[in-house]
């Protein structure tokens, strides 16, 4: 599998980079809700990447027999099972954690009408993070991704362990659609394509930057309208796709796999990689947290990269998603306040 994906572009290519420095560090990387519909993908994919030593996996439910299947498979990693009170282990010595743990989306729902459910989830895991894995990188999964992440941060502030640089949200499976788009519409080669995405991660908030993705290719207003609002609600065409049946489960593992992976390069000391992450910002003037590319290394998200030239329609965009952001922001800061 991994041979065959490395000839399909900039994700596999990062898997080989991976297999390059796997025999240098001995790495742990924690799964939280390691038994639902993403994490069961995503436990395969780090229990393929060679960089990983210990993949510790958790959920509340159903995690014995998902871990004992994948334990299996024959690669490096060694595979545990956690549930109930053993999420202490589970995190104790993680180098990376990823959660994916919590409710999806129905047909209907929007991300904000997840939050009340994900947002306790949230909350207890961080704060189990903070106790048992306090300088772990974090990869958020659950949304609302725009509220979770700034949770998480009030949660790690309120034990003093917080490092902006630890803490990412993934917006990676924005990026892997725009490009999968973006490829497809002008009849480019999806392997050789990067598109930014900036902003958060749900509905207009999510912003690729056409502008600037490379090869670059000529546009129309049409096709830059379509492909914008194709990438914003990439997620709901998955969620009405499956009819009830849940959200993005595969292309979301595959999306957070290669950015964990990404993590991983970059605390074992591979130069140059970058991914664009949800994280405590500068980059967008009064907005505290904002997706742009980084640069992961050593200390987590060590470089936030600005957003770049962009012309009058992403300008428009940009303006326009700030409000929606700003309040996906504070109910995040509200709801850590309130539940101390
Ligand atoms: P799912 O319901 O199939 O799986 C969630 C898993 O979390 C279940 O196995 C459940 O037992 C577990 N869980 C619940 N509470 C837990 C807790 N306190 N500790 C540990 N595990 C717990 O849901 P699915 O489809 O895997 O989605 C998971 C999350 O990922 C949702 O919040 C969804 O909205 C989000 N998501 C994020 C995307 C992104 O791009 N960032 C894309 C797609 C989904």
């Amino acid at each position: 599998f991994l041979r065959a994906a490395r000839g399909l572009g900039e994700a596999a290519r990062g898997m080989g980079r991976a297999m390059a420095s796997a025999a240098v560090r001995e790495r742990k990387v924690a799964v939280l809700g390691a038994a639902g519909g993403i994490g069961q993908p995503l436990a395969l994919l780090m229990k393929m990447n060679p960089a990983v030593t210990e993949l510790a996996l958790y959920d509340i439910a159903n995690m014995p027999g998902v871990a004992a299947d994948v334990s299996h498979v024959n690669t490096r990693a060694q595979v545990k099972a956690y549930s109930g009170d053993e999420l202490g282990d589970c995190l104790s010595g993680a180098d990376v954690v990823v959660i994916p743990a919590g409710v999806p989306r129905k047909p209907g729902m929007t991300r904000q009408d997840l939050f009340n459910v994900n947002a306790g989830i949230v909350k207890n895991l961080v704060e189990a993070i903070a106790k048992n894995c306090p300088t772990a990188c974090i990869n958020m999964i659950s949304n609302p991704v725009n509220s979770t992440v700034p949770i998480a941060a009030e949660i790690l502030k309120r034990n003093n362990v917080y490092d902006k640089r630890k803490l990412m949200g993934v917006t990676t499976l924005d990026v892997v659609r725009a490009k999968t788009f973006y490829a497809e519409k002008m009849g480019l080669n999806v392997g050789e394509v990067d598109v930014p995405v900036v902003g958060g991660h749900a509905g207009i908030t999510i912003l690729p930057l056409w502008s600037q993705a490379t090869p670059s290719a000529e546009m129309s207003k049409d096709d830059v309208e379509a492909l914008t609002k194709r990438t914003q609600d990439g997620g709901t065409e998955v969620v009405q796709a499956k009819a009830g049946k849940g959200s993005a489960t595969l292309s979301m593992a595959y999306a957070g796999a290669l950015f964990a992976d990404a993590c991983l390069r970059g605390l074992n000391g591979a130069p140059n990689v970058i991914e664009c992450s949800y994280v405590e910002s500068t980059a967008c003037d009064g907005v505290p947290f904002f997706s742009t590319k980084v640069l992961l290394g050593a200390n987590g998200a060590e470089e936030i990269h600005p957003i770049g030239d962009i012309n009058e329609y992403e300008k428009e965009a940009l303006d326009a998603m700030i409000p929606e952001l700003n309040a996906s922001i504070e109910s995040g800061v509200k709801f850590a306040a309130e539940n101390k």
